[in-house]
């Protein structure tokens, strides 16, 4: 038995999961990027076969990701494996995912077929993976409801067609940890050839027990993979969340006696730009990366911290990546030092013209906010309007006037394509009156489902604010963020970031439909 624990992000498939959480290819692409630098193990990117825009995703990751294995979901039958192998062609390291529900209840009432049809296929898709990919997991869905008896025979069979992992979900979030580890470890023992293939946990948090639920898998099932999400992100209540399975694991060394490859200082980076993509924000005391993690407000806990940091914190802020919001550049700063600064925060920016962009927001910005620290310059890439030049809604302008006692006014322009509209509206206030002034022009038809402002450096109102919005028209769902001082331009913008969205062509549909 190995003692290191492999740590499988699926945040780019089940975590995209999530209603509202559905990502572009270049968004994926971004958070790839900053997985490997995380040092996770393997990256599930998405699920090929699900859709045109799933399949680019995991391409473009399998082509530029080197240092962690890149894995794509299918579900056991012929097509999606080989639609999964396709998109995987020239990754460093590939692996194929396959899956099939293997509880009573799936196979009946969801798959209609029998035990022993579900047994021929799943047997036969680990086949087919492994003439394609030599790296092959096997997935039984609702594994923790099936019956121990049939899930033991399809584990042995598809250990011996050649799977690498076998991973047991706890699809519906209804395990406990000590039944868990004892299901993994009865399993370990009963299949001959347990020890031909690494053991792996997948858990739901319907019941606020994820962590603890891989955990046990780990400790008493003797699992070596835990499948997990950056923030928990994930369908329903979430997955099991990264940052809080990794920490544990490191913090608890003398409990757990494995190591991980983590490079925990990432971590924070990671939940950023998650929270910042999909727009489901970190609630103020989540573990390990919510804004009061590690922030001592009583006299006692502040006392003792200050007398010695051991009394009250078991982990360090910086050590899971907390800056202490430095300041990082000032408007005097030329474009290598900008440069340079995106390099070391792993922003990638791809072209010339898209450095450009963002050193005119960035001198912008340094003109109207005196002190820049890392969190606006991550803001200032995450804003679309920085490759605005690829954008068809762009915001020009916009001014806008409230009065306590008044109905606010907006007037605000922007341009579509190649034509510039101006518009002026009123509303219940300054943010409403702007959106509702370019909605008299463009009548998207779509459906706002969330709207949300939080202030990227905590702590100051000379933060700048950052907005998401989330959109619905016509079956998709999608999200715009934008972000300036001013809440009422970076609500134009994150608007417009999301029509702009709803206006590209490039398919997203939920990956696992
Ligand atoms: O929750 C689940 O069962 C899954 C499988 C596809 C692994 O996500
Ligand atoms: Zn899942």
């Amino acid at each position: 038995m190995t003692d290191k624990l492999i740590i499988f992000d699926t945040t780019l498939r089940d975590g995209e999961q999530s209603p509202g959480a559905s990502m572009n290819r270049d968004e994926k692409l971004r958070i790839a990027r900053q997985l490997e630098r995380l040092k996770v193990d393997v990256i599930e990117a998405g699920f090929a076969a699900s859709s045109n825009g799933d399949f680019e995703a995991v391409r473009s990751i399998a082509q530029v990701i080197k240092n962690s294995a890149v894995c794509s979901l299918a579900r056991a039958n012929d097509r999606d494996i080989s639609r999964a192998a396709e998109a995987l062609h020239g990754a460093a390291q590939p692996r194929i995912h396959t899956f099939i529900a293997t509880s009573a209840l799936h196979m009946e009432k969801k798959l209609r077929m029998t035990p022993d049809q579900v047994f021929e296929q799943a047997r036969s898709s680990v086949r087919l993976a492994r003439n394609l990919c030599h790296d092959v997991e096997f997935s039984p869905e609702d594994g923790y409801r099936s019956d121990p008896d049939f899930l033991c025979r399809v584990l042995e069979a598809v250990i011996a067609e050649g799977a690498t992992t076998v991973n047991i979900p706890d699809t519906v979030g209804y395990a406990v940890p000590e039944l868990f580890g004892q299901f993994i470890l009865d399993l370990r023992c009963r299949i001959p050839n347990a020890d031909k293939a690494i053991w792996s946990v997948h858990c739901h948090n319907d019941l606020g027990m994820a962590v603890a639920n891989s955990l046990a898998g780990v400790k008493i099932g003797g699992a070596r993979q835990v499948e997990c999400t950056i923030n928990g992100l994930g369908e329903r209540a979430g997955n099991c969340s990264l940052e809080e399975v990794v920490m544990a694991v490191k913090t608890r060394r003398d409990h757990f006696g494995l190591d991980v490859s983590i490079d925990a200082t990432q971590i924070v980076p990671a939940s950023r730009l998650v929270a910042q993509t999909t727009g489901f924000t970190v609630q103020p005391n989540k573990a390990v990366v919510g804004a009061n993690a590690f922030a001592h407000a009583s006299g006692i806990h502040q006392d003792g911290v200050l007398k010695a940091r051991d009394t009250y914190e078991i982990m360090r802020a910086e050590d899971v990546g907390w800056s202490t919001n430095k300041i990082v550049l000032g408007k005097l700063s030329g474009r290598n030092a900008f440069k340079q600064r995106l390099l070391d925060l792993g922003v990638a920016l791809e072209s010339e013209g898209e450095i450009n962009a963002a050193f005119a927001k960035f001198k912008e910005l340094a003109d109207r906010k005196s002190e820049i620290f890392d969190e606006d310059i991550t803001a200032l890439v995450m804003d679309e309007s920085v490759t605005a030049e690829h954008e068809f809604y762009r915001l020009l302008a916009l001014s806008q006037h409230s009065e306590m006692g008044e109905r606010p006014q907006a007037k605000v322009a922007f341009a579509a394509g190649d034509a510039e509209h101006h518009a002026q509206s009123d509303g219940n206030g300054p943010v409403d009156a702007s959106l509702k002034a370019i909605e008299s022009k463009l009548q998207s038809g779509a459906e706002m489902l969330l709207y949300s402002v939080n202030a990227i450096t905590s702590g100051s109102t000379e933060s700048q604010g950052e907005v998401t919005v989330r959109l619905q028209r016509g079956g998709r769902v999608v999200n715009g963020v934008g972000s300036d001082p001013d809440i009422v331009v970076a609500s134009a913008k994150a608007y417009l970031a999301a029509l702009n969205k709803l206006h590209s062509k490039i398919e997203r549909v939920a990956a696992q439909g």
